[in-house]
């Protein structure tokens, strides 16, 4: 196996066994939040769009479907963002699963395409090695990441969701990832609808984001891929991006959203406080470190993504 480019084969999962189970959730609200990436003040914010929801008299629920943890490589930080996510609904990101089962030879377990920069891939093991040896020294979280789920199927608004962290054939797939929908995604995507048996599937992990709506056997079904919570997504737009799912229309102004069998679907901007997150991540990763070189730009400026390119099928 190539570090960082190869799955492990205990990320594989067999799309049919994913929904199998689906459990109901008493909310009116759903924050399905990937990628958070370890920044507390992301976390912040969302805890207070959640706040202001429940004002509304809406009852939220936080999903966290992975990659909580990445840039927070203190004692302290490390402790504070799973002790934080740990009490929400909670499923393992490739990072989590790296912390609690170091895979022999696996990296960072991202699984990254060729597509994706040798540099990037050699910068994220040198990453997960300085965070496996921050989790070391903590053993009781080590634990409690270790009886996490790969995925979720929840029973909301009388429809499947499923919650994972890549696609619905491994916990590292990129077949959900921006890049797979600009390319043609359309017959592997039928088919785990079908297999599955899920109305809508909320994934993350690739780092961009998506929206795509279409028909499978005749039923409407979505696909939302929130990108990154803890960093920018689109184009000189340094905001995390959310998944929220309700059966009400969101409060605040969506990125990107759209209503199908009565659920609406929204990509929710997260406006965290960028300068006090980049004097910590300046302390903890300074300039020429691993995630200094691959994400600072990242987190400052957002991606080159236009904001139109993040519906499919795209409107012509
Ligand atoms: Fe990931």
């Amino acid at each position: 196996m190539t570090e960082g480019r190869s799955c492990p084969l205990a990320y594989r999962y067999s799309p049919a066994s994913l929904c199998q189970e689906p459990a109901q959730v008493s909310a009116d609200v759903l924050y399905v939040i990937g990628g958070l990436y370890g920044n507390p003040f992301a976390l912040d914010e969302i805890e207070q769009m959640a706040l202001a929801e429940e004002r509304q008299g809406h009852r939220v629920k936080l999903v966290f479907n992975g990659d909580f943890n990445w840039f927070n490589a203190s004692d302290s930080l490390f402790r504070e963002i799973n002790n934080r996510v740990l009490d929400h609904i909670v499923s393992l990101g490739n990072v989590e699963y790296e912390l609690a089962n170091p895979s022999p030879a696996a990296g960072c377990g991202c699984a990254y395409p060729e597509f994706v920069d040798q540099g990037v891939v050699e910068r994220s093991n040198r990453m997960m090695e300085r965070l496996q040896a921050v989790a070391d020294g903590h053993p009781d979280i080590r634990k409690r990441l270790s009886l996490l789920p790969r995925y979720r199927c929840l029973m909301f608004g009388g429809l499947k969701i499923l919650v994972l962290h890549g696609d619905p054939a491994s916990l590292a797939g990129w077949g959900l990832a921006h890049e797979s929908f600009a390319a043609g995604n359309g017959e592997p995507l039928a088919q785990w609808f079908r297999e599955s048996g899920a109305d809508v599937i909320a994934s993350t992990h690739t780092c961009l984001p998506v929206l795509w709506s279409g028909l499978v056997d005749e039923r409407s079904r979505v696909v939302v891929n929130n990108g990154a919570a803890g960093m920018g997504n689109l184009r000189h737009d340094p905001r995390g991006l959310i998944t929220r799912i309700s059966l009400s229309s969101p409060v605040a102004e969506p990125v990107a959203g759209l209503e199908r069998r009565g659920l609406h679907v929204s990509l929710m901007p997260v406006a965290y406080a960028l300068g006090p997150w980049l004097a910590q991540f300046d302390q903890l990763w300074p300039p020429g470190s691993p995630a200094s070189l691959s994400y600072r730009n990242r987190i400052t400026d957002g991606t080159s993504l236009a904001v139109d390119s993040v519906i499919f099928p795209t409107i012509s």
